[in-house]
Order: structure tokens, then C-alpha cells, then sequence
């Protein structure tokens, strides 16, 4: 959400990832600064994959099935990579990414039950396989981030502690398995503190951001 950035080449996709309430968002926004990046989120990201994302997060539609979250999740993917995040990656800037794929694989694919390997085709058709080159998992323990929410909590957040439980287990075995392409940085702490942590994790994997 800010001027030009230029590496000569295609800009790097760097996605948060993290349950409810793990300061992911403000996270993202720190990096994105100090790396002159787009910043950008999920859903939303573009008017239409924001008014899906009005729909599938608010509470007052109870009777959503897990099946039409998942497509609707996919849906606002689909418009967001094609109109927004490829479009930046190729004009050389670099984009931060407030959640992508990985949600969907945790909250619908574990949480939801409908199943990670389903999740994950239902997703390679709306990117189009586009992946992060990084993400980033901000752990944090998800009791702890649960009582940081409030009282004003969106569809998916009132589905329960045990849903976010499942989800944050979720992440730790995804960063477990594909260590080249996550990095799991600590949550606990001040802004600050998380923001340092994050910064040198992303450098230390990508490079720098922007000079
Ligand atoms: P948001 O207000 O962005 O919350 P947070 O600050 O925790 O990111 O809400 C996004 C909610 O949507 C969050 O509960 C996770 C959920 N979600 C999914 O279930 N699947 C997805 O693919 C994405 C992108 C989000």
C-alpha cells in the first residue's frame, strides 16, 4: 500500500500465518513497512474477495456449511491472486500476505474436517499453484491468544477454542514439514520484540527488503 519497489525481478510472496489473536496482522503490517512490500490480506485484498469476506465472517450466518466456507475462502483466493498479488510480484514489488493457502488447509481442511489433500487441490485450482516463497508462522499459545480477542468475534472465531486449538496444532506440523519454505518465529512478548524476531527471520531466509 505504498510507492515502488524494485529488485529488477519478480517481487518475493511472503505470507503470515498464525491462529486467532497471535498479533500476526500487526506483524505483517511491520514487515511490509520495512520491507516497502504491499500489504495485503486474507480474505480480502481486492473489492470483490472483500465482499466475500463480509459474507463468510459474519456471524449472522450461522447456517454457512463448511463446504460453502471453503469455496467462498477459495473464491476471494482466486480474485485476490489474480488481480492483486501476481500482478505486484511481477511489476517487482515485493507482497505480504495476512494469511493465504495455509488457512484454508488448517481452519477448513482440520478444523472444518472437510480434509487437508481436498483443501489443498480446491486451493491449487484458485492460485493457480501460486505459492508464498515464505511463511511465516507466528506461534503463540493459543489459550493465551484466545483470551486476547475480546467479546467481538467474527463466525469462524465463535466456532471455539477447540477449533483453534486444532488449527495452531495444524501450523506446527505444516512448518514441520516444509522447514525451506516456513519459519516458525515466537509470538510471545512485546511488538517490538516479535517484529525484531520476524525481521531477522525473513532477512536471514530471503534477504533484504527493499533498500
Ligand atoms: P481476521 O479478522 O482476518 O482474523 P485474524 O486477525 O485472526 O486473521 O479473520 C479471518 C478469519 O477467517 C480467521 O478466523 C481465520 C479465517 N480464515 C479461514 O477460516 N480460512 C481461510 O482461508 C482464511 C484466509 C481465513
Amino acid at each position: 500500500m505504498s510507492s515502488s519497489t524494485t529488485h529488477g525481478t519478480r517481487g518475493r510472496f511472503i505470507a503470515f500465518e498464525g491462529g486467532d489473536g497471535s498479533g500476526k496482522s500487526t506483524q505483517a503490517g511491520l514487515l511490509a513497512e520495512t520491507f516497502d512490500a504491499t500489504l495485503t490480506r486474507e480474505p480480502g485484498g481486492t473489492i470483490v474477495s472483500t465482499k466475500i469476506r463480509e459474507l463468510v465472517l459474519d456471524p449472522a450466518h450461522p447456517e454457512l456449511t463448511a463446504r460453502t466456507e471453503a469455496l467462498l475462502m477459495a473464491a476471494a483466493r482466486a480474485q485476490h491472486v489474480e488481480e492483486l498479488i501476481v500482478p505486484t510480484l511481477e511489476s517487482g514489488r515485493d507482497v505480504v500476505s495476512d494469511r493465504y493457502v495455509a488457512s484454508s488447509l488448517a481452519y477448513q481442511g482440520v478444523g472444518r474436517g472437510l480434509g487437508v489433500d481436498l483443501i489443498a487441490d480446491l486451493n491449487a485450482f484458485a492460485t493457480a499453484g501460486l505459492e508464498p516463497d515464505l511463511t511465516v508462522l507466528l506461534d503463540t499459545d493459543p489459550v493465551a491468544a484466545r483470551s486476547r480477542l475480546g467479546d467481538d468475534l467474527d463466525r469462524i472465531e465463535e466456532a471455539g477454542a477447540d477449533l483453534g486449538l486444532r488449527v495452531v496444532e495444524c501450523y506446527r506440523s505444516f512448518a514441520a514439514d516444509a522447514p525451506d519454505k516456513w519459519v516458525v518465529v515466537d509470538a510471545n512478548g512485546s511488538i517490538g520484540d516479535v517484529a525484531s524476531r520476524v525481521h531477522a527471520a525473513v532477512t536471514e531466509r530471503l534477504g533484504r527488503g527493499a533498500p
